[in-house]
């Protein structure tokens, strides 16, 4: 039976803790950490970070102390961090979680960060359509400001370091690293072609480090246990814990902390969601809406990077969507790719007309009009879009489309033939 592992949801069950305390969040332990860091240093910081071999937690699994070890010997003096709470990806709601449940430990977190790579501004770039957090967090940053943990000199220590809220534009691509600090400078959030790394010249041409709210919010853990301890946990190349947005036709739906290598997707399902809401699983949506439509058979897969890699799939930011035998997945691919359809920003051809048309080829597929050589066509197209479009939006749109042509080949056979068992696609008497 898997149970959490809860290290950024610590205080979620904490008797009368209220999230919104500086007071109770330093009672529980916090800043205990940044004190502590202070003690050691920037360099033992870095050091503790890359010991812990964190990986983001944003989706593409790039090691933090790499990232923060670039920044960090740029010798500019007037470097940014960004903190991505843009949180777009379909299914996701992980970051939202770690705010409502202990918000300090991502300002915190944040602190530490820009302690150890010499950084003195901040933003939180605030999902779009999470318009009631901005105001929470100002009134956050006073409160740290007024214990001296944010502002000039934090703790005495001559060190300056200021965060500031940022609303989002509510674009899912808004979230890509490069559209994000476009949408910062006051421009149209779009993804640009990358010339010089962000760690070298980022928002407003300064050197800059973007990192997902999870990734951040681990790092006060990170420095008060050390980065060996927090290596310890989960496996070699997944260390930690991750928070998995588990939602669709479950029991309890939710966001649970697990150890990584600990349990399985089908654990996940049965022991923290409580099953299928169903009779049986049609399928899962594992990574968001850019990750993969998986059959059942795969849910004893591992719940690692690498067991996921070496799958063909991805985690993503850890999303897990299941469906039950009510659902049809072409109808899911059908969904999904509207959802990229729309979101595509339109700056590169593969993206913006590869897009719209796998939705097209999706409709003929669940109206019964589709052909093999119209599919076949199709994931030509879809590779095509991985390969050539500009972000990350596009190299993975097709991703979805891609595995329900691989994994529901029956399922798509059929519909090929004009039957839709599930009953919901026009073909099979649904709308
Ligand atoms: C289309 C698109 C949307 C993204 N949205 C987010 C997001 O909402 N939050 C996030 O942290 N990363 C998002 N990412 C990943 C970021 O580009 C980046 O890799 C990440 O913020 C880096 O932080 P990490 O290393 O801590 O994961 C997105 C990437 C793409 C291609
Ligand atoms: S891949 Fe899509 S979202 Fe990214 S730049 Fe091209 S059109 Fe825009």
């Amino acid at each position: 039976m898997v149970s959490e592992r809860p290290i950024l949801l610590e205080n979620r069950d904490r008797d009368g803790y209220d999230p919104l305390s500086i007071k109770d969040y330093i009672e529980a332990g916090g800043y205990g950490p940044l004190k502590r860091a202070m003690e050691n240093g920037p360099r033992w910081v870095i050091n503790e970070v890359s010991r812990s071999r964190i990986r983001g937690r944003g989706g593409a699994g790039f090691h933090a102390g790499f990232k923060w070890e670039s920044v960090a010997m740029q010798p500019s003096d007037d470097k940014v961090i960004i903190a991505n709470f843009d949180e777009g990806e379909e299914g996701t709601f992980k970051d939202r979680t770690i705010i409502e449940v202990d918000p300090f430990k991502l300002i915190e977190g944040m602190t530490i960060a820009a302690y150890a790579m010499a950084i003195n501004k901040g933003f939180i770039y605030n999902r779009g359509e999470y318009p009631f957090f901005p105001p929470i967090f100002k009134k956050l940053f006073e409160k740290a400001r007024s214990e001296g943990l944010l502002g000039k000199d934090i703790l005495g220590k001559g060190f300056d370091f200021d965060i500031e809220v940022v609303e989002g534009a509510g674009a899912y691509v808004c979230g890509e690293s490069s559209a994000i600090l476009q949408s910062i400078e006051g421009q149209a959030g779009q993804a640009k072609i990358k010339t010089k790394r962000t760690a070298v010249s980022g928002v407003f041409d300064r050197p800059t480090c973007v990192n997902n709210v999870e990734t951040l919010a681990n790092v006060p853990y990170i420095v008060k246990e050390g980065g060996q301890n927090y290596a310890s946990i989960g496996t070699r190349q997944s260390t930690g814990t991750r928070i998995i947005s588990l939602s669709g036709n479950v029991k309890r739906p939710g966001a649970y902390e697990v150890e990584m290598g600990k349990c399985t997707i089908g654990d996940i399902i049965k022991d923290l969601g409580g099953g299928v809401d169903g009779t049986s699983i049609k399928a899962v949506l594992l990574g968001g809406a850019s990750g993969s439509l998986i059959t059942p058979y795969k849910l004893d897969l591992k719940f690692t990077m690498e067991d996921a890699e070496e799958a063909g799939l991805t985690l993503g930011s850890g999303v897990i969507i299941v469906f039950n035998e009510k659902s049809c997945p072409v109808d899911l691919a059908h969904n999904l790719m509207g959802f990229f359809a729309f979101e595509s920003c339109g700056k590169c051809t593969p993206c913006r007309t590869g897009t719209h048309h796998l939705l097209r080829v999706l409709d003929d597929i669940r109206t019964g009009r589709s052909t093999e050589r119209e599919v076949e066509k199709a994931m030509e197209i879809a590779r095509m879009m991985d390969r050539a479009s500009i972000c990350g939006l596009g190299k993975t749109a097709s991703t979805p489309f891609q595995s329900l042509v691989k994994n529901f080949k029956d399922v798509v056979d059929q519909h090929l033939r004009g039957e839709c068992q599930s009953h919901v696609c026009s073909i099979g008497g649904g709308n």
